[in-house]
């Protein structure tokens, strides 16, 4: 094979790992092992010695065994040739973290999300609220997560940002510059808000507006017609206490009108699954007694296909059926979860019964680690747990995953809860570069032995690494992270 170096921006050689489905899904083609390919899980290719290029514009445009290619074909200047202790892979997607909190990240672990000595009050709208009047502060902070994310192999996130427009548009700022991609939400709240830290449903939809049209115009410039614009319009409302039905009403008919995804909090603790239906309550809906989020969501229009609801973890099979039909997804967001709910989503359940689509968030600061390799681990604690508690109660149930499923989770799962799986996600001809190589040659806590086998070496990676053994990361075949100017 012949390669137009002209046209390409990076050749890559070595071990390259690739999600194809929801490991519970059925198989699209067998899945058998063969000199060229070895199957990590279901649903979870390993390509041996094979050679990606990526074009100019960022995206992938041959992805082939090396031996088809004649010896010394692909020596070029931008060729990565990686070890046998690396693995080529998609950058991960966060689907779920408060870019204003970050500031706080690591503090703050001691107190329930609800009521007025509560997480929300005490630290998060203060936190929040700063940035509104401190344009610097809100530069350094969000300098910090996405170059700290991206470092960590976050190549999507999907950011709440704060109630405040103008540092809403720093963060657009920094993600374009630092090169993530992102989606950006205006946090919208109306009610049971500190007085400093509201707005009417009139400024919340003006803002939410303002934000996504500037979205458009600084996103558009930086990206030619066939690529997704590296930063997309997100609609948010922070969660149901602390949105009016009105304000919900006017947002559900914003996502309408502009067809941008939309986030917010639904089912995440006792304290708030409690409220939500109290406040539903008075407004007289459902004989009084109150809806679930998700039925008080959709009655608003919200519960779209461009939809990713946070934990969920209250969600009943009938809600999960909504939230299914609807064709939104959930983030799972396994460490705040433990924090503000003691209690852990029925994750593989969900990935079982083939929807709604799930994958995974850091729910940074509710949850204290940005990482996502974090947060996948904690999946597999939070599995685990569940488990146990089944045992004990004699269940019959099977809840556990591991390692090869916080991976999925990580990638291509986060990438169809998005609806973007044509694009991200996996590495595959015609999708965009967004990648990590992990590596287990680096300084780092993770120790080879002979025995270790390409599997194991790729296990202890998974569950064992930190940033340092993230060595190299690309969005839209950008370099955002090259560790040999690392180190
Ligand atoms: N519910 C409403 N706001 C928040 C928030 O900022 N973090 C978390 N974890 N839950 C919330
Ligand atoms: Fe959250």
């Amino acid at each position: 094979m012949e390669l137009d170096l002209e046209k390409v921006q990076w050749i890559f050689r070595g071990n390259i790992v690739v999600p194809t489905r929801n490991p519970f899904s059925a198989p699209r083609e067998p899945e058998l092992d063969d000199e060229r390919c070895r199957w990590i899980g279901p649903g979870l290719k390993l390509l041996i010695d094979h050679v990606l290029y990526v074009n100019e514009e960022g995206s992938i445009s041959e992805l082939r065994p090396a031996s088809l290619f004649a010896a010394g074909a692909i020596d070029s200047p931008r060729l990565v040739e990686l070890s046998k202790n690396e693995f080529l892979c998609p950058g991960m997607i966060d689907l779920h973290i408060h870019a204003a909190q970050y500031a706080y990240t690591g503090t703050a672990t001691d107190r329930p999300l609800m009521g007025p000595n509560g997480w929300l009050e005490t630290y998060t709208f203060p936190a929040e609220q700063r940035l509104g009047s401190d344009p610097s502060l809100a530069r350094q902070v969000y300098e910090g997560v996405v170059r700290n994310t991206l470092l960590a192999g976050t190549t999507t996130a999907v950011y709440f940002a704060t109630l405040h427009l103008d540092p809403c548009k720093v963060l657009v700022d920094i993600a374009l510059e630092e090169g993530q991609r992102a989606l950006v939400g205006k946090v919208c709240m109306d009610r049971h808000s500190p007085l400093n830290y509201t707005q009417t449903v009139e400024m919340n939809l003006k803002e939410s507006e303002e934000l996504i049209e500037y979205i458009q115009m600084k996103s558009g410039q930086q990206t030619t017609s066939a690529k997704l614009p590296l930063v997309l319009p997100l609609i948010t409302p922070r969660f149901i206490p602390t949105c009016s039905p009105a304000l919900l009403t006017a947002l559900g008919k914003l996502a309408a009108e502009r067809s941008c995804h939309v986030t917010s909090h639904i089912s995440e603790s006792v304290d708030e699954v409690a409220f939500s239906r109290q406040l539903d309550a008075s407004e007289g809906l459902d004989n009084g007694v109150g809806r679930t989020d998700a039925k008080i969501f959709d009655g608003h229009g919200l519960l779209t296909d461009k939809c990713v609801m946070a934990h969920g973890v209250f969600l009943s099979e009938d809600d999960l059926d909504l939230l299914q039909r609807r064709g939104s997804a959930v983030a799972h967001c396994p460490l705040s979860n433990f924090c503000f709910a003691g209690k852990s989503l029925h994750c593989r359940n969900i990935l079982q019964r083939g929807g709604p689509q799930v994958g995974l968030g850091t729910d940074v600061a509710g949850g204290y680690s940005p990482s996502m390799l974090h947060s996948s681990r904690m999946t597999v604690v939070a599995s685990q747990s569940l488990q146990h508690q089944a045992i004990a109660n004699n269940e019959d149930v099977d809840h556990v995953l591991d390692y090869r499923h916080g991976f999925y989770l990580d990638t291509l799962g986060g990438a169809k809860a998005l609806k973007l799986d044509n694009r991200i996600g996996s590495l595959a001809v015609g999708m965009e570069f967004d990648a990590m190589i992990l590596s287990a040659d680096v300084d780092s806590p993770i120790q080879l032995f002979d025995s270790d086998n390409v599997l194991d070496i790729f296990q202890k990676l998974c569950v064992l690494g930190d940033d340092r053994n993230i060595k190299a990361v690309y969005v839209q075949g950008r370099r955002v992270k090259d560790c040999n100017a690392c180190y």
